[in-house]
């Protein structure tokens, strides 16, 4: 071999090994990436506009990809693909609403991932508005977490002691700007929380 062909063959050797490395960097970059689903049941939009203020939360942790959606529309791959998952419910009569319940009874029912557990060690947060200052928010955040318990998840709360809650109801009618930020904290800490999981802390 010549010079020449000596310095052509090192050339191309050279470019494929820093293309075989940026390759396997971006490849590990996107499998950590973290993806954190955000659902929930809303009939006249209070918990949806929290839904929207958990996502805003999630966004603010650098590599995450959130998933908003209805708990109805929710797919089996979409629990099966997040590494986090955060649930919210108006109360109804004290507790979750009857559109929650079935979403969490179809873990087993109809996407079978409570068998083999296949929820374990994902991370794990709820949010509920409610019309009344006491009449069971925390009930129904706590009954949500307690869903995820079983299923083996992480569960981790945000700004709130258990999660994020709004009153509704006619003495503070809609969710004014502190209970966004706490749907917010919620979802920022939950991304968080499935970063560290995912990627360990690095410390
Ligand atoms: C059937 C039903 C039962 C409810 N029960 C309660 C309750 O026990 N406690 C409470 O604080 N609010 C209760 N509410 C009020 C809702 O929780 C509240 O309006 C909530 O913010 C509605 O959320 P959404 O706008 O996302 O549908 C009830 C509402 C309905 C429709």
């Amino acid at each position: 071999m010549n010079r020449r062909d000596y310095l052509k063959t090192l050339g191309v050797l050279s470019a494929a090994a820093i293309l075989s490395l940026y390759g396997s960097f971006v490849g590990r970059a996107a499998s950590q990436s973290v993806t954190v689903l955000v659902t929930y049941h809303s009939a006249s939009g209070n918990t949806e506009k929290m839904a929207q203020g958990v996502a805003e939360g999630v966004k603010v942790v650098s590599d995450t990809t959130v998933v908003l959606k209805r708990v109805g529309d929710v797919t089996g791959n979409d629990l099966l693909s997040s590494d986090a998952v955060i649930v919210g419910s108006p109360v109804y009569f004290g507790n979750m609403s009857g559109e929650v319940k079935t979403f969490l009874d179809n873990w087993t029912l109809k996407f079978d991932v409570f068998r083999d557990r296949k929820m374990r060690n994902k991370v794990g947060g709820a949010f509920a508005t409610g019309a009344s200052v006491s009449n069971g928010k925390e009930v129904t955040i706590v009954t949500i977490l307690g869903a995820m318990l079983i299923n083996q998840m992480i569960v981790v709360s945000g700004g709130g002691g258990f999660g994020a809650s709004a009153t509704t109801g006619p003495d503070s009618p809609g969710i004014d700007e502190k209970e966004m930020a706490e749907a917010r904290e919620l979802g920022k800490r939950v991304a968080e929380v499935a970063a560290v999981v995912k990627r360990g802390s690095g410390k």
